[in-house]
């Protein structure tokens, strides 16, 4: 179990999951997961297309994750989740992202995963602030290997050195190692 902090185009890790920052339709669309759908192939959104719709154009809610296989990526599968849109931060944004690092974990360990690769979920389109996000990204990863909830090696990508830089700071910060 591991922590590793990298800074990456997530689309060329050679994991067992690389982690997608999508939207409740699962359909594609800019930043990250634009990125994923381009180099995984169209039988990416086929698979996506799959998934039953909660509510009509809700395949997956905001918080929750779906798993599907990588297709033509070296990433054995994508883990499709949908952190929360940045609203000023009065409306459960910290809790709400902390979820979504959470079912990624799970789906991760229910399938045995063993290495999984993360973007600063919620830190484009949906506003979030990236300080605040990858504090939170950062808690719940060693979170997760602490209890116990996801027992492999974790790597949070970053798209930027400046944010790479971030989650350096507060992996040192709340790290006793
Ligand atoms: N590899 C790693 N990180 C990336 C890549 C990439 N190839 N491309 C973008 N990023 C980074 C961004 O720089 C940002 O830090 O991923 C982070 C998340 O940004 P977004 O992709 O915009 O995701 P998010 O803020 O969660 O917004 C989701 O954007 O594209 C749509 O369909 C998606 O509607 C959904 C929304």
């Amino acid at each position: 179990m591991s922590i590793a902090i990298i800074h990456a185009d997530i689309t060329t890790l050679a994991v067992d999951a690389i982690v997608n920052a999508a939207n409740e339709s699962l359909l594609g669309g800019g930043g990250v997961d634009g990125a994923i759908h381009a180099a995984a192939g169209h039988a990416l959104i086929e698979a996506c297309i799959k998934f039953p719709e909660i509510r009509p154009g809700v395949r997956c809610p905001t918080g929750e994750a779906r798993m599907t296989p990588g297709f033509a990526l070296p990433a054995r599968y994508v883990i499709h989740t949908v952190g929360p849109v940045w609203r000023g931060g009065d409306h459960g944004e910290d809790m709400r992202l902390a979820k979504t690092y959470r079912a990624c974990f799970a789906l991760a360990r229910q399938h045995d995963l063993k290495s999984l690769a993360l973007p600063a979920i919620s830190c484009g389109v949906f506003g979030f602030p990236s300080d605040a996000a990858c504090a939170i990204a950062v808690e719940e990863c060693l979170l997760a290997l602490r209890q116990n909830r996801f027992n492999g090696a974790i790597t949070l990508c970053a798209y930027s050195d400046e944010m790479r830089r971030t989650y350096l700071h507060y992996l040192a910060m709340m790290s006793p190692d």
